[in-house]
Order: structure tokens, then sequence, then C-alpha cells
């Protein structure tokens, strides 16, 4: 379809509905580094490439949708992350943003550590070889099996979540004559979004222990007791999509508090803390998110600060960034399918996608942008909001963004910054099949997560 076949859809900034966008781009053809993994560019005939390959190559060997993942990028954010905690810190990848065994062993090559939270992230982890010792099991109720296994396998730390957990942890370790390392992980209080954080006197969420009236207290006081636990800190994690430091210091602050009186009351200096994850990443290019060493330098900062105020040595400090260090490394490649223009609001790009490959616009009302892909074009920006193929009015994966007026079915777009909780969070919704996530590097590329099959669908329904 050419764009004179669609002339009623708005264009202008002056006819513009209501949204969140900004206004379009100078050049729609030119790709922000912010939200692009880092070898994202074009070719000399306007085609974008990734990891020394066209997304047009990419779409014909391995179909649309897909995830595109950047695997010198993924290397280079996770190197990233350990260098600047250095060898007094650690990094734990938190599996939940995205996690296959090909990331494992990359994150373990990089000398990252890894959080799982459930049997089938350890497995995973176990199976691509990441050493036990370097494993944290997460989670706020874990299976009687899952403990076990976790046991069984020698896990560098479960993080305690619950007065229950603290005793079943003990007993499973107990009754296989072993010594678990835990944490307890505490809740300080704080709730931090981006760019803010509230101080809340009562958690109202289902994780940890709050630190509000003596709990999180007991619980160590109850932990210290147990011979199958050696409590090893004490970890809070604060949120999601963060930028704002603030949130950390409050917490730091509290944590750094509830170690002094761990001190004073049993003379024992808890010799770690994690501060969690939830560093924030740019989706669009309205976002600033920091870069790993001041995010480190803020943190070490915060911790011995508070630390040296309370007498304390300081504890190893570690730290479990997912989205910050996938979440800019993939993005999703999509076959524009149907243009609808409305009049006076928009058009509506139909991709084979959809809310059961990107969840997070219609569950957190997400924001992401898109780039037409497969060639440029100099044509005037069109208002669009991209939507899949799933029943559902509200299965939109980019709510509002320009796209160039001259767009047509068969065009290839992409949304960038699709490396967390999309693969991690998709479904089978309207048995759509998952996408396959296809790994780049130096001109190769890889299917590291092949793409579902009708076969895999018809497998699980035993009739
Ligand atoms: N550590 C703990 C204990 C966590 O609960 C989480 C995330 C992380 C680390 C990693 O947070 P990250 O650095 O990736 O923000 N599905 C949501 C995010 C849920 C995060 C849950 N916990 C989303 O798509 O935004």
């Amino acid at each position: 379809m050419s764009r004179s076949a669609h002339p009623a859809g708005p264009r202008h900034a002056d006819v513009l509905p209501e949204g969140h966008y900004s206004a379009p781009a100078d050049d729609l053809n030119a790709l922000d580094p912010k939200v692009w993994a880092r070898t994202v560019g074009r070719d000399a005939d306007g085609v974008v490439t990734v990891g020394g390959i066209t997304v047009t190559q990419l779409a014909e060997e391995y179909g649309t949708p897909a995830y595109i993942l950047d695997e010198a990028d993924f290397r280079e954010r996770a190197r990233a992350w350990r260098t600047a905690f250095g060898a007094d810190a650690d990094v734990f990848y938190a599996g939940k943003a995205f996690l296959s065994r090909a990331v494992v062993r990359w994150l373990h090559e990089e000398g990252l550590n890894l959080d799982v939270c459930s049997g089938g992230e350890l497995a995973t982890a176990l199976s691509a070889g990441m050493p036990a010792e370097r494993i944290a099991f997460h989670g706020n109720n874990k299976s009687p099996e899952e403990i076990e296994r976790a046991v069984r396998a020698g896990v560098g730390r479960i993080v305690l979540d619950s007065f229950q957990e603290i005793v079943r942890v003990a007993h499973v370790a107990e009754s296989l004559g072993q010594r678990q390392r835990v944490q307890i992980r505490i809740t300080v209080g704080v709730e931090a979004h981006t760019h803010e954080f509230i101080a809340t006197a009562h958690e109202d969420q289902k994780f940890g222990i709050p630190l509000a009236g003596g709990q999180a207290a007991e619980a160590v006081r109850r932990a210290l007791k147990l011979d199958g636990l050696e409590v090893i800190g004490i970890h809070s994690h604060i949120g999601s999509q963060i930028f704002d430091m603030s949130g950390f210091e409050v917490a730091a602050h509290r944590v750094v508090g509830l170690l002094k009186d761990i001190r004073d009351e049993h003379g024992v200096e808890l010799p770690e803390i994690d501060l969690g994850g939830g560093l924030g990443i740019a989706y669009t290019s309205d976002d600033d998110p920091r870069e790993p060493h001041e995010i480190a330098k803020a943190l070490t900062e915060i911790v011995t600060r508070e630390c040296e105020a309370a007498r304390l040595a300081t504890p190893r400090i570690s730290v479990e960034p997912g989205r910050a260090i996938v979440g800019p490394t993939a993005f999703t490649l999509y076959e524009v399918g149907t243009i609808k223009p409305l009049d006076g609001l928009r058009t509506y790009v139909s991709v084979d996608g959809g809310m059961s490959d990107n969840i997070r616009t219609a569950l957190y009302d997400a924001e992401y942008s898109v780039a037409l892909v497969s060639r440029t074009s100099n044509a005037e920006p069109m208002l669009v909001r991209v939507v899949g193929k799933h029943c559902e009015s509200g299965d939109i994966v980019v709510k509002d963004a320009f796209l160039p007026g001259d767009l047509a079915p068969g065009d290839l777009v992409a949304v960038p910054a699709t490396g967390a909780y999309c693969r991690s969070m998709a479904s089978n919704y309207n048995h759509v099949l998952r996408p396959p996530v296809v790994s780049v590097r130096d001109g190769a590329a890889r299917v590291v997560v092949r793409r579902e099959t009708e076969e895999d669908l018809l497998r699980l329904d035993v009739g």
C-alpha cells in the first residue's frame, strides 16, 4: 500500500491526538544508539544490520516475528557491570529478564553470577554449566522440591523470603547434613519508581520480611539459631526501571541500620548485603539511564558512608541487574501485515506478533519505539499505533510512534529494547507460537531459542 492509499492518517504535529509521544524525530531513518543494540546500523542500501547481518537476511532465514539478540553487546554490558563493581563485589544477572543456555554460558565466561527464581531457571543455569556456588536462588514461595534441589546442587545462596522459609530451608539443609548459605530478604519501606520514590510506613506487597515492627530483626534472630543455615547477609530489592539513586540511598541506610542492630544484639557482623536490581534502561529517546560505573560508584559510596557512620566494616556488596544488561541488547523484528488509517486519530499498523511476544505495553503501559528497518524512507512521518494479531483491542506493542507515511505491508519494522521481560514473559495466547531468539555476532547468526511449532503446542494437549 502506498502512502497515497491512506491519505487520511494524521501526520502533522498540529493535528495529533492525545498520546504519550514526542514530536517525530527529524530523521525517521536515524537509529538512536540509546535504544538500539550497539552493533545496529544501516548498510549502504539503508537496510538495518546487526552483528554484521541485515534484518532482511535474518527475516528470510528465521522468519518473523523474531527476537534478535546482539551477543557482542550483551557481553560488553555484562562485562561493564562486572568491571564497574570490581573484585570486591558480585554481580548476579537476574535470569527472569531473559534466560537461555547460551546466555548462561556468556555470563559464566564474563565472570558474572546468576540469580534464579524457579526450578526451571535453576535447571537452565545448571544445565549450561553455571557453577552452583555462583547461583542465588530467589522466590517468595519456593516449593520443598525446589529447595531440596537447590541445597543438593550447592547453590551459593538462598534468599529467604518468609518465616516459613527460614524453617523449611534449615530443615532441608540439616536433613542433608549441609549448612546452607542464606540471605534474608527484607522490605525496607521504600517503593521506588522511575525518577521518584515513595517512602511507605507499611509495606503492602508479597516480597520480603518487613523491617517495620521488628519483623526483619526477628527473622534474623530465628535464622541465626538454626544449624542448617549460615546467614551471610541481608537482601533488599526496591523496584524496577529506576533512574533515581535516592531510593537505593534510603534502602542502604535502612539495611545498614539492621546490620548495626544485629551486631549490637548478637555480636555478629553479617559480611554481605545485596541491593537487588531494578536499574532503568532507555525504552525511548526520552529515557536517560546511568552507566554501570556511575551506579557502582554511587552504591559503593552510599554503603561505605553508612557503614562508617555505624562503625561497621563495609560488607561485600552484590547487585542483581537483569533489564540493564539484556534489555537494550535485543529488538523484535516484525513484518507489517495491515495498515489501517483512522480519520483524525492515528494509523493502526498490524504486525505478525503482539501481546504474546511483548506483554509489557498491555500490562504496564510501557513505552516503546519502532523503526522501519528493511529500507529507508523520506516520506512524511505518520502517527501510528503498532498492534499485534491477537483477538483483543489491548493488543498493543507500541502505543504511539511515528513511521514513514509510505509504510507498506511486507515492510519489516523493529521494536528496540525488547531483550528483557519479553521472551521471558511470552505466552501462547490465541495459540500464537512464541518467536525464536536469534543471536548474532561477527556476521554469524544462530538460534539460541527456537521458534515454537504447532507440534510443540499439540504435544502438551494430550486430548
Ligand atoms: N532481583 C530481584 C530480587 C528481583 O525481584 C528483580 C526483578 C531483579 C533482581 C531484576 O530486576 P531488573 O534489574 O531486571 O529490573 N516484568 C517486569 C519486571 C519485574 C521485575 C521483577 N523482579 C517488567 O517487565 O518490567
